[in-house]
């Protein structure tokens, strides 16, 4: 069978950066307006007065110090705290096809390609902007690709479970090369009236080829993926398309993501290493082998973790780079963006790329730079 690589990769940065004191600044004057309007019902115990934030707690708790969104200012106003975007007509491209096209174009010039050299396009993001047609199909349109294209939804591993589709779609002999896009446009399921969440997200795209018979000048082969789900409510979002006909009315709060970060945290963690563990010995590696580990990127406590039960005490931080602390969680994007900025290897070496979430969810990608 030919070698199937990994040739190209592209992010789509949002033009605007928030810091956690803005953020913080802004949800605490949220708090102090909702509890003078609501002084009457704190009071008399009814319900509870909300707490501020803090930016020590943020970065202690997470690591995360920024992130890029697709609109600030009504983000920032207390008295909305969500972004406000324009609404497009249907036959306008869409906000999630746009930014799709743009790290599309950037992923098929590092793999030295023309979109019409693509077969295929799944778009696969964990908050995907409606449920049909089809975002990919959109944007196989624009980029006038002939083949298919499909949409898919794996939570925080969207980006390497599409991986994984495409690799196998190659190997199947239905494509030659396909685009992976993943726009992760958190901004519209997060809440950001929420203490405990509101730092947590940041918006990106990023597209990465997948090709055999590739001519670009950094490529990747694909040794492996291996992929593991187990269910879990410990992160969930129940917004959906049978809303309307359920026999509830559903607040905003209840529509938007929500999660028990504390057990998040204690699970996944032991479930990434195993797996990964499991991974390398079935193809006879250790994890020193392993030059770079692109984890997933939604807490630097937890890819700390990861790291200590596969290396020890003693690796350098460039082992297992992190872009969290600018980008914030970006959803199943976060592992790409860390693979498109520091994928320098030298010819031989390998590295994994793992993303893990909600479901629960793992897809660890092993590959060799070629
Ligand atoms: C979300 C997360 C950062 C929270 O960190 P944590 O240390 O577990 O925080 P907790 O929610 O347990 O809260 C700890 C304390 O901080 C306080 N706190 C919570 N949010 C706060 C905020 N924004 N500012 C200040 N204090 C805050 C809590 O009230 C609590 O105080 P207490 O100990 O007096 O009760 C962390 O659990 C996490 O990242 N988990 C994994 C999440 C993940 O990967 N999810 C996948 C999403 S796709």
């Amino acid at each position: 069978m030919e070698d199937i690589y990994i040739s190209g990769t592209g992010v789509w940065t949002p033009p605007h950066k928030i810091s956690n004191d803005e953020l913080v600044k802004s949800f605490n004057q949220y708090v102090d307006l909702f509890n003078a309007e609501n002084a009457d019902q704190i009071n008399a115990g009814v319900i509870d007065a909300l707490e501020h934030s803090s930016s020590e707690f943020i970065v202690k708790a997470s690591g995360i110090k920024s992130r890029y969104v697709i609109e600030k200012d009504s983000l920032l106003d207390p008295k909305r705290m969500k972004p406000l975007i324009e609404a497009r007509a249907d036959d306008e491209l869409s906000f999630s096809a746009e930014v799709s096209v743009i790290a599309a174009k950037q992923a098929l010039e590092n793999a030295d390609l023309k979109p019409s050299d693509i077969d295929c396009v799944i778009v696969s993001a964990a908050n995907l902007q409606r449920a049909y047609p089809a975002v990919a199909i959109e944007v196989q349109n624009e980029l006038g690709i002939e083949g298919f294209a499909y949409d898919m939804m794996v939570g925080c591993s969207a980006s390497t479970f599409g991986i994984n589709n495409a690799y196998s779609d190659i190997k199947a002999g239905k494509s030659s090369k396909i685009l992976v896009i993943s726009p992760e446009i958190t901004s519209g399921h997060n809440n950001f009236k929420n203490r405990d969440g509101h730092f947590i997200f940041g918006d990106v795209c990023t597209a990465v080829v997948i090709e055999k018979a590739s001519k670009a000048k950094n490529k990747f082969k694909i040794i492996d993926t291996k992929l593991k789900t187990t269910f879990s409510n410990n992160i969930r979002n129940n917004f959906g398309y049978m809303n309307t006909i359920e026999d509830k009315k559903y607040s905003e709060a209840e529509q938007l993501f929500v999660q028990n970060g504390r057990r998040v945290f204690k699970e996944v963690m032991p479930f990434v290493s195993s797996l990964i563990l499991e991974q390398l010995s079935e193809h006879n590696l250790s994890p020193e082998d392993i030059e770079r580990y692109w984890l997933h990127q939604a807490n630097i406590n937890m890819n700390a973790y990861v790291i200590k039960k596969l290396l020890g005490d003693d690796f350098s931080s460039d082992r297992a780079p992190i872009v969290l602390d600018e980008y914030a969680n970006t959803s199943s994007a976060g592992s790409i963006i860390a693979f498109h900025k520091y994928n320098q290897l030298d010819d031989g070496q390998k590295g994994i790329i793992c993303s893990f979430g909600a479901g629960y969810s793992i897809c660890s990608i092993l590959l060799e730079k070629a």
